[in-house]
């Protein structure tokens, strides 16, 4: 697995919370001098759009038909202008909301192991990877809270996320992937803490 320095990913079950620590990450990298790409998957390129439709409802597609939309939404994301190679090799520091592992585990759930795996072992891993740990039913709390569910956030498809993410974390840990288990229970500000004492060093 080849490392992409200054690469750093946010991964976790559903209402874990990356989407709101990348927005207060981004408030505290204002002004410090060293760049910063917060970026997200699916994108909001014409790929990522499609998928949130599938993600919301909206569309019907296939297990295997997501599994190679979000490789293909990745790779423009990856490697299109201005994508996260340029900028890491830029210099910038580049922290996306999802990456590889959300696709070996929630397609590895939809649709086996075996095409997600051959469909991303060409993209290179993140320097740091932050999996952001909730209890299932906790998180699903959160989500029922914001009033609108998505494709994969009901309890069952939750439980095995968890309990994959924990199977393949090991496997980056073994590449050299910095690996940093963040308890996402905790209150916000104490979440967004550990996570700056990570990012502060790099600076
Ligand atoms: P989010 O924007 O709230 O993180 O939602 C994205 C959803 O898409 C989430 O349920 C995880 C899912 N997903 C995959 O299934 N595979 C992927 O490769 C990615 C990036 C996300």
């Amino acid at each position: 697995m080849d490392i992409l320095p200054n690469f750093i990913v946010f991964e976790g079950g559903d209402g874990a919370g990356t989407s709101t620590q990348l927005n207060l990450l981004r408030e505290k990298m204002e002004g410090r001098g060293r760049r910063f790409f917060p970026t997200f998957e699916p994108t909001n390129g014409p790929l990522g759009r499609v998928l949130r439709s599938a993600l919301e409802g909206e569309l019907t597609l296939k297990g295997e038909t997501l599994a190679f939309l979000f490789a293909a939404d990745r790779n423009e994301h990856l490697y299109g202008p201005g994508g996260v190679r340029e900028r890491c090799r830029e210099g910038a520091i580049v922290v996306s909301d999802r990456y590889v592992p959300s696709s070996l585990v929630y397609q590895g759930i939809d649709c086996g192991d075996e095409l997600p795996q051959r469909l991303n072992e060409g993209f290179p891993a993140p320097q740091i990877l932050f999996y952001f740990e909730l209890d299932p039913l906790c998180a699903l709390e959160r989500i029922q809270g914001r009033g609108k569910q998505d494709l994969f956030e009901y309890r069952e498809f939750q439980e095995k996320v968890c309990r994959r993410y924990q199977d393949i974390l090991p496997r980056y840990r073994d590449a050299g992937v910095e690996v940093i288990t963040i308890n996402a229970a905790q209150p916000i500000e104490t979440v967004a803490e550990a996570i700056w004492k990570v990012i502060a060093a790099l600076l």
